[in-house]
């Protein structure tokens, strides 16, 4: 049988990278002990009002059929928010909502690029993010992040890649993998190359409240001179400690939402009216566990650089911000994926090989910092047993 192309382009973009986790998975169900450091679901349930307004909404009759924008009292919410937060008016007319910020970059990318167009991206990135464009047939330009400067997106990077088919810069802060966060100077160096080539900022900010003490979170959206060029994606998956729910949406250019409108009704002839009411909540409230979060992300990020960092030559880079801390083996080995499928198989830690992330992580790790501190502490002895006695 024959097949769209996107099913070729598509292909191992998808599970492929997550054959660590899934080997994960098969031992434990087969009854072997795995410390699971893979994804990053929160370490907290959903909030019991949370939980309690959404079966109330459904009980109320919130059953019906949505519309294809989002239901008015979330929009009116999240633009609340957006201008309580970014310090300038920002409207119901400007949101759009969508179950999840995955579906929401899918549904963006797909409204701003297709075929013979290029997308710049940092490398590395989240697993994601390559099929996104795949999907769209455009072209991923990948734009390296050093360690050495914090894996912060560099402006003169970007400008190096910039072509004449260059349409989006695709951002992500706080960024996953790294945890690095990018500042108000970035965005508006960022911005200034957007505005002079033309270009959309697209911004995933799913961990906008997930940002360590003392580092300042900063978005494109804060500078007004780029408002007709900037799009940002987020959801309640990380903040609330809700990723089952899939509620997320996009703010932009009113002009773009009222683009995207028949994409989205095409896509999914509406939102979930319970969810968008439990959403309203939740954005109207602030996070309840979002705090205890970043409290105990950051001192789990501290706890595996004390255990890990200097171990045979590994080095822990410490994050400002998210779920995860990244960890250089190169001193170890070169491939980092056939260390962590070893350190599964071997030790029974379960980690994401760096290059699940982009080529330029190929020789490191990300540990997830969401099990608890002692199984960090553990694990983390065990990387640093298995390290040192490691023959590639
Ligand atoms: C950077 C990034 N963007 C998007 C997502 C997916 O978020 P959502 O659950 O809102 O679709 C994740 C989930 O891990 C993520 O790390």
């Amino acid at each position: 049988m024959r097949y769209a192309a996107i099913t070729d382009r598509l292909a191992g973009l998808g599970g492929a990278k997550w054959a660590v986790h899934a080997r994960a998975r098969a031992m434990k169900a087969a009854g072997r002990p795995v410390i699971e450091l893979t994804i990053g679901e929160p370490d907290v349930a959903t909030p019991p009002e949370l939980m309690a307004a959404a079966s109330a909404a459904m009980l109320a009759g919130r059953t019906g059929y949505s519309n294809g924008q989002g239901e008015p009292a979330l929009l009116v919410a999240l633009a609340a928010r957006y201008s309580a937060r970014r310090g300038r008016e920002i409207l119901p007319a400007q949101v759009m909502c969508f179950p999840g910020t995955q579906t929401t970059l899918y549904a963006v990318l797909m409204g701003l690029v297709g075929a013979g167009d290029e997308v710049l991206l940092g490398d590395p990135m989240y697993a994601t993010y390559e099929g996104l464009i795949a999907a769209t047939g455009a072209r991923m330009v990948p734009v390296p992040l050093l360690a050495n400067a914090g894996f912060r997106i560099r402006a003169e990077d970007i400008a190096e890649r910039i072509t004449p088919a260059t349409r989006v810069i695709m951002l992500n802060s706080p960024h996953n993998p790294t945890g690095a966060v990018l500042t108000r100077d970035d965005f508006a160096a960022i911005g200034a190359l957007a505005k002079a080539h033309d270009l959309w900022i697209l911004c995933d900010e799913v961990y906008e409240d997930l940002v360590f003490d003392g580092v300042a979170f900063a978005s494109p959206l804060d500078l007004p001179n780029l408002a007709d060029r900037v799009i940002v994606a987020s959801s309640i998956s990380k903040s609330h400690a809700a990723p089952g729910f899939r509620s997320g949406w996009c703010v932009g250019p009113a002009a773009f939402i009222e683009r995207l409108l028949p994409l989205s009704e095409t896509m999914l002839f509406g939102n979930q009216p319970f969810i968008a009411d439990m959403t309203a909540q939740a954005i109207a409230e602030g996070s309840p566990v979002a705090a205890g979060m970043v409290e105990r992300f950051a001192r789990r990020a501290g706890l595996v650089h004390g255990v890990l960092d200097g171990v045979a030559g590994v080095r822990v880079h410490r994050p400002d911000a998210g779920m995860f801390a990244l960890v250089d083996v190169g001193a170890v080995t070169a491939d980092g994926e056939a260390f962590a499928l070893a350190l599964l198989e071997q030790a029974g830690v379960a980690v994401m090989p760096g290059a699940s992330f982009g080529e330029a992580l190929r020789s490191w790790l990300r540990l997830s910092l969401t099990q608890p501190d002692d199984v960090i502490e553990v694990a983390c002895g065990r990387i640093a047993e298995f390290a040192k006695g490691y023959k590639p």
